[in-house]
């Protein structure tokens, strides 16, 4: 997720377009950069860490320009530095990027092969040589933009500004945000409408697999290999923090929102159904480490560990090999049995929480492997492992954990396809399936996200209880677990989550009218025991919110509120029965009006003991 802003037009464009980075704040940066053409000179200043660091790097190398672009980058592919920080400059072509281009392997091949060098790790850098060795065929803009573009494949939103060509800039969209800012005598492009809404309130909103030029009298649309398309704009009415949160009341419901495009950017260029198998960076990981795995140690805290446990299921059915998985704090206090031949892999969103960090150590010192699962690339738990598995969930604002969850849930199913196969335990057929029922998740996320007024309704009632009980089978225990604990980091209602096989085991007590019970099943192979559980509950005076499969003809009989999730492969039902809980517990809590994004006595990232 990064962030863009370009600028064309009669003003100083250097401030215009550092304060545009800095409203974009949100999407997160790790390094930053502008570019400048001056009338004859195309210059680029850019600065590792936060925004002000630019600004101090722009104070020692002034620039000047009514024509220039800036980014702030969130790494994906080449860890945080000066080196890999957008715009990327060749020959005289600056561009800047956000996506990630799935092709980049083959085609940095290509150009080393005509013996050009690269100057980062990144693949947008990519985009700098070949357009500029279009431009040195033909050197109009728009048709080496076009070309280079009919050759990427993969999520991208990008400018591009050439030292030729001082009176125009070309963007192009495809997967990733672009809007363009319709000013007076200026034109504006930029990832999201909080960058430019102080310029301009007239958008104009770029579909994928568009092209537009920009110059100080205005812009045109074409598709990238076709026609010039007519769009006109739209008047935004939004204030500049509701632009920030998307239009969304909150980051956390806006997040949420997110996941299905989540979910598609952490399977980008990663899940091959032809090949039937999962293509993951994973340094070390060959077919001879893969074999010799004997055992798995999930390691994780909070919500990570939520999704940890879901992996479990994930890992022993689908890669058969045994599985534990500990909370990291017991872990690193308990002097574990490490054997060299464990695959150690922890879990987490920051990359930065201690007591995962201290038990990765206490697991290198025993002599395992360790593949971290982290969001945020070259962070501490990445760092300190062998391999790392990214998600690609971009800056989580909200402290209550959602898309980078489902994101988790992601790749820990991609790693478990991918062991399966290397392991010669998952056969093709079967990790085709599981693939391809995988990659239909996001559409099927998005039919839950659109019909959530239901689930608004049924927090309303929620609201006015002290308690909540939530119970799950097999792999919707924890997700049970982890509704639970979003009921109770951002609602303060005392949420417990249990295993339905359980109840008769003590939790059944609790039961009465006061005892709110949310069960999550969804048609599955534990759905009668599930069935029962809830029967048992009913008969005790107990009410119940089922969070079951659209079209569940047995959940008719039951006295039950309902939530329906579209069917899928019953081992993805986690991903998405999670959705409906995560919404329940925002909505109780926004009745309540605790403070959602950030609620009282948490922090996003627990990096102190
Ligand atoms: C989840 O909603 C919480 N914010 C918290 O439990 C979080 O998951 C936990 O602190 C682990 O954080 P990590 O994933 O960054 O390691």
């Amino acid at each position: 997720m990064c962030g863009i802003v370009c600028y064309i037009g009669s003003r100083p464009c250097v401030d215009i377009i550092l304060q545009g980075l800095t409203r974009l704040e949100y999407r997160g940066y790790d390094s930053a950069g502008i570019a400048v053409h001056d009338g004859e000179m195309l210059k680029v200043v850019r600065a590792q860490g936060k925004l002000v660091n630019l600004g101090t790097a722009l104070e020692k190398t002034p620039l000047a320009g009514k024509l220039g672009m800036g980014h702030t980058r969130w790494a994906t592919h080449g860890r945080p530095s000066e080196n890999n920080a957008h715009p990327h400059m060749v020959n005289g072509v600056a561009v800047v990027h956000n996506g990630i281009l799935e092709n980049h392997l083959e085609l940095r091949r290509e150009i080393e092969q005509t013996g050009a060098t690269f100057s980062s790790e990144t693949d947008t850098e990519i985009f700098a040589h070949l357009i500029s060795a279009a431009l040195e065929k033909n050197p109009d803009l728009v048709a080496a933009v076009r070309q280079v573009l009919s050759r990427v494949t993969g999520s991208y939103a990008i400018a591009v500004i050439a030292k030729s060509d001082p009176g125009r800039v070309v963007v192009a969209k495809n997967s990733s945000p672009l809007v363009i800012g319709v000013g007076d005598g200026e034109t504006f492009a930029a990832s999201d409408i909080p960058a430019i809404l102080k310029h301009t309130n007239r958008m104009v909103f770029m579909e994928d697999r568009e092209l537009a030029v920009l110059t100080a009298e205005g812009f045109s649309i074409h598709e990238i290999d076709g026609p010039e398309i007519t769009r006109e704009p739209k008047t935004i009415e939004w204030s500049a923090t509701q632009a920030e949160k998307g239009g969304y009341r909150h980051f956390m419901l806006k997040e949420i929102h997110e996941q299905p495009r989540v979910m598609e950017d952490t399977m980008r260029g990663r899940v091959s159904i032809e090949g039937s198998g999962v293509a993951t960076e994973l340094m070390g990981l060959d077919d001879l480490s893969a074999r010799r795995v004997r055992r798995i140690v999930l390691l994780a805290c909070g919500t990570s560990y939520h999704a940890s446990l879901v992996g479990k299921y994930w890992l022993e059915n689908l890669a058969k090999v045994p599985t534990e998985v500990e909370l990291a704090s017991e872990y690193r206090a308990r002097n574990p049995l490490v054997d060299p031949n464990d695959l150690v892999i922890p879990v987490s969103q920051s990359g930065e929480t201690i007591d995962t960090l201290e038990a990765v150590k206490v697991a290198k010192e025993g002599g395992a492997s360790i593949l971290a699962i982290a969001n945020v690339l070259d962070s501490a738990i990445p760092r300190a492992s062998d391999g790392s598995l990214y998600t690609h969930a971009g800056p989580e604002i909200g402290v209550a954990s959602t898309k980078c969850f489902t994101a988790q849930l992601t790749a820990l199913f991609m790693l478990a396809v991918h062991l399966g196969r290397r392991r010669g335990v998952l056969e093709k057929p079967r990790a085709r399936e599981l693939l391809e029922g995988l990659l239909k998740i996001p559409a099927l996320m998005r039919e839950i996200l659109n019909d959530s007024e239901h689930i608004e309704e049924l927090a309303r009632e929620l609201a006015s209880y002290s308690n909540c009980l939530y119970l799950g089978r097999r792999l919707l225990f924890p997700i049970a677990l982890e509704g639970a604990l979003k009921l109770k980091e951002i609602a303060y209602i005392h949420a417990e989550g249990y295993a339905a096989g359980e109840m008769k085991h003590g939790p059944i007590a609790l039961i009465d009218e006061n005892m709110p019970v949310v069960v999550v099943m969804p048609t599955d192979s534990s759905f009668n025991r599930i069935s029962g559980n809830v029967q048992e509950v009913l008969a005790r005076g107990g009410r119940v919110i089922a969070v079951g499969t659209r079209g569940e003809k047995t959940l008719d009989a039951l006295d039950v509120k309902r939530i329906e999730i579209p069917a899928c492969l019953q081992e993805l039902y986690p991903i998405l029965a999670v959705i409906p809980l995560q919404l329940l517990a925002y909505y109780v809590a926004d009745f309540k009006g605790t403070d959602v994004d950030q609620p009282r006595n948490l922090a996003k990232t627990v990096t102190v003991e």
